[in-house]
């Protein structure tokens, strides 16, 4: 209600007199208004328990295997509708504030499939069929891209869909044969209807679904964030909620007091700056990563091989930060890059060095009621040679076992300085001083000179063994990424690429 919202501390907005108190989104084809659900419900537990939408189904329940996938169409600024796929399983009901979210009970017109579903069937992608209402919302997301799939666009697309039993070459034929990038159907031709109805609920005004017990907040400006946070400074922040999520769902915790940064105005900022890219904390990384791919192409592989196309699209750059994961892969990737990190605090904004943000296990340096609100990425200089390698069991969808990111500053054919950072390899993101130090002087033509800095490596990190690595593993593996680096920069005619090796074969 607008006044406990108030009592909450949440800014009036411009638009209207004070915060919303109820979330409102569009639902077979009508809009729906709740002011009161438990903060912490998940999409799919409303769609499948509320809205009786037992089509969208519940597999790991922990954002990895695409059944529960759902799409949402958001209003873009061009007046074009986006159809992200998400995992609703652990995207929070709360966020689909504004959107229009479309389900695989949506699809079929009367008794007309679906192209993509008739696809399905003309080519016999589905068996047991588990898998299939996931996999059909992602084809369906594809289907509505502006340009034609590509055999490895297809294979990116179903990377967060698992099927077990029918094989992918079936779905990837559908995906191939109706996914032309000329999207013709009911969806396409009522864009103009749509994209009304959305524009109706972007009110730009505060959102504050609870009272001061239990609530969902979106602020819609950083004004009102700061007021939110500084009165509520145990409240969780939510991104894209593809870590919180698991929270719920796994953990099976009862958050409470939830702020979704979702709806705060510039705080998704892109900025190309000269000298420097700064991506604002709400991003998503599918957003960013077409920026991150222009600063170098390994960022670009990197963030292809982020997650899945559901993670991307739910999560941020702010909270794959903030999360403070010793193998989250940005931080190791922008560390080696020298980037800076900007908090808010209310008005007052304080910036450090990435790596300066990762104080132990857990533990970040922010402050109680600051907020990430931006990384800050240098461009590399023409006598900058950068590489970073993500190595995972899995090539798709899988979280690093190592991560190695490597930025060697040149002189002439000599080493001047070096920044190399690892995930995976200690308790937080971290770099390799006794490695940098013995780098300086290297000489690209002369492996000998190279020997002093692997041997550092031990020095600087004494891995641990888990469940994707023993520590052995991750000692090797982080040596080679190194060694590979090098043979890559001195411009060794030996293939390190795996594409590469396969041609060469
Ligand atoms: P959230 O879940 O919203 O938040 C994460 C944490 O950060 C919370 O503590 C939250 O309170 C805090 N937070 C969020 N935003 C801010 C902010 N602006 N200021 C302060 N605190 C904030 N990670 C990888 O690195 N590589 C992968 O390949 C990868 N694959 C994944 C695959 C799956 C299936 C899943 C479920 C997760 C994967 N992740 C991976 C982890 C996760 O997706 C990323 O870390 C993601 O970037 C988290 O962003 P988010 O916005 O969803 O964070
Ligand atoms: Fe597996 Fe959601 S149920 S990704
Ligand atoms: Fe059975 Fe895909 S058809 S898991």
């Amino acid at each position: 209600m607008p006044e406990r919202a108030n009592e909450a501390g949440m800014a009036a907005s411009d638009k209207g007199a004070g915060p919303r108190g109820s979330l409102t989104f569009r639902f077979r084809g009508r809009t729906v208004a709740l002011d009161r659900f438990a903060p912490r419900t998940t999409l799919l537990d409303w769609l499948r328990e509320e809205a009786g939408a037992k089509g969208t189904k519940e597999g790991c329940g922990e954002g990895d295997c695409g059944a529960c996938t759902v799409i949402l169409s958001r209003l873009k600024p061009d007046g074009a509708l986006s159809y992200e796929p998400v995992n609703a399983c652990i995207l929070l009901l709360g966020q689909v504030d504004g959107a229009e979210v479309l389900t695989v009970e949506d699809l079929a017109d009367g008794e007309r499939l679906h192209p993509v579903q008739q696809a399905m069937v003309d080519h016999h992608g589905s068996q047991c069929g588990f898998c299939t209402p996931g996999i059909v919302m992602s084809l369906f997301a594809l289907y509505h891209q502006r340009e034609p799939a590509t055999y490895a666009g297809v294979c990116d697309a179903l990377a967060g869909n698992l099927c077990r039993c029918t094989g992918y070459r079936p779905i990837i034929d559908a995906a191939l044969e109706t996914c032309d990038g000329k999207p013709a159907d009911r969806f396409a031709a009522a864009t103009a209807e749509r994209a009304a109805a959305l524009a109706k609920l972007a009110d730009g005004r505060d959102l504050f679904v609870g009272d001061d017990h239990a609530f969902f907040a979106a602020p819609a400006s950083e004004t009102s964030l700061a007021a939110l946070y500084a009165r509520f400074p145990r409240a969780v922040l939510v991104g894209g909620a593809t870590d919180v999520g698991l929270w719920i769902t796994k953990q099976l915790r009862d958050l409470r007091a939830i702020i979704w940064l979702g709806r705060v105005a510039g705080l998704d900022a892109i900025e190309e700056g000269g000298d420097a890219l700064r991506i604002g904390a709400r991003a998503t990384l599918q957003g960013a990563a077409p920026h991150l791919a222009q600063l170098h192409p390994d960022l670009g592989e990197l963030m292809r091989r982020f997650g899945s196309r559901q993670v991307r699209e739910s999560g941020t750059v702010g909270g794959n930060i903030a999360n403070g994961s010793p193998i989250g892969d940005l931080a190791p990737a922008l560390i080696a890059l020298d980037a800076r990190l900007e908090l808010k605090h209310g008005g007052a904004t304080r910036a450090l060095p990435l790596e300066d943000f990762f104080l132990a296990y857990g533990k970040q340096d922010r402050g109680e009621g600051e907020y990430v609100s931006a990384v800050v990425a240098p461009r590399l200089g023409a006598n900058e040679a950068y590489r970073a390698f993500k190595v995972t069991k899995r090539v798709d969808e899988d979280i690093s076992a190592v991560m190695g990111a490597f930025r060697f500053t040149l002189d002439g054919r000599r080493i001047a300085s070096a920044r190399v950072a690892y995930g995976g390899m200690a308790a937080t993101p971290k770099r390799a001083a006794n490695v940098e130090a013995a780098l300086v002087g290297a000489r690209l033509d002369d492996r000998a000179s190279w020997a002093t800095a692997l041997e550092a490596l031990k020095r600087d990190f004494t891995p641990i063994a888990d469940m994707r690595a023993s520590a052995a593993y991750r000692a090797e593996v982080a040596a080679n990424l190194l060694k590979k680096a090098l043979i890559e920069v001195a411009g060794d005619a030996a293939p390190t690429r795996i594409g590469d090796v396969l041609a060469a074969l």
